[in-house]
């Protein structure tokens, strides 16, 4: 049995890549760095916005950091957030990295208990829309400072822009937050469909991204939620999903969020977190059985992400 969990093999899914072959770990115009340690990477997506992502990264990035160095990514781009719950306000972004300004190590901003914060930049439009070679810049900058990281967790944009994707394909797992709304379920399965879709385009092989179901009334209305998706895309996209866990609805996420706390640091009593603190462990697990050439080499190796024209 494959431990590694499903993977999406390019040329799947009626989307035959006019690439041909696909392009293997360590392979590409970088090459493979076996010598250099990277950061283990998840990123959190979902297709529709205020499903939890921000949060759910939010706390990751915390229990993480309790345990090595880790690394938060905004890529929220111009419309981040993600240094709210950090309570920090960052003086450089992305923003200042695409205008040429500075590098990406020098938007590296310093947050509490091992947390790092590479900020979105909030109000730049032009950021939701990176080309290609852009989306590689930001990669490079990646690859040079994620030795010194233990893990990265990326906190995505919601929808389904090219560069969403592209983060997700360049983080070793992708965690799929949806909640048992049927919009939200609905655009988790768009999420997926265009993720297949995009990454055989690209001649790529990377794993399905894993189903989290948040704001779950109970375990049995989230299996039920998690059903329902896995039914919807063997059926139509013929590949299994996992459920990795859920979260349950908890007015606790509300009252950190006024305070700028993550969940697991501001209500460490409550149930959500404690189910946070579980998804963590199935998070590492699966970070633990996967290969990490670094989510800033995938990046930085290029493919036509970014914006067309
Ligand atoms: N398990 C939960 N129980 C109750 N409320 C929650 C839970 N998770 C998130 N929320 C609430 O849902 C709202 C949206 O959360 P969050 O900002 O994390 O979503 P998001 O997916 O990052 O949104 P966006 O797509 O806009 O980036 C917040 O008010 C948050 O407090
Ligand atoms: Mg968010």
């Amino acid at each position: 049995m494959d431990k590694t969990g499903p993977t999406l093999r390019a040329g799947t899914a009626s989307t035959k890549s006019p690439l041909a072959g696909s392009r293997m770990e360590g392979a590409g115009a970088a090459g493979p760095r076996p010598e250099t340690k990277r950061a283990r990477s998840v990123c959190i997506v979902s297709g529709k916005g205020g499903t939890g992502k921000s949060s759910v990264s939010a706390s990751l990035a915390a229990l993480f950091g309790r345990r090595g160095a880790t690394l938060l990514l905004d890529a929220d781009l111009g419309c981040a957030n993600a240094h709210i719950l950090q309570d920090v306000h960052p003086t450089h972004s992305f923003a200042d990295v695409i205008a040429g300004d500075v590098g990406v190590a020098d938007i590296v901003t310093p947050c509490a208990n091992g947390v790092d914060l590479l900020a979105g930049g909030s109000g730049f439009a032009r950021l939701a829309g990176l080309r290609s070679y852009e989306l590689e810049m930001i990669g490079r900058g990646l690859e040079q400072i994620e030795p010194g990281y233990e893990y990265l967790v990326v906190d995505s944009a919601a929808g389904l822009s090219r560069q969403t994707v592209a983060f997700a394909a360049a983080c070793d797992v992708t965690v799929l937050v949806t909640t048992p709304d049927v919009t939200a379920m609905t655009d988790a399965y768009a999420f997926l469909k265009v993720f297949v879709r995009q990454c055989a385009a690209q001649g790529i092989e990377r794993p399905m991204p894993l189903i989290v179901v948040n704001r779950a009334s109970d375990e049995v209305e989230a299996a039920h939620v998690a059903q329902r998706l896995q039914d919807v895309v063997s059926k139509f996209l013929g590949l299994p999903i996992e459920f990795l866990g859920f979260l349950p609805d908890d007015r606790a996420a509300f009252r950190a969020m006024q305070r700028r706390a993550t969940v697991v640091d501001g209500e460490p009593d409550s149930e959500l977190a404690r189910a946070l603190s579980t998804l963590s462990c199935s998070v590492l697990a699966r970070l633990a059985r996967v290969p990490s050439p670094g989510a800033g080499l995938r990046l930085a190796r290029g493919g036509d992400w970014g914006r067309e024209s």
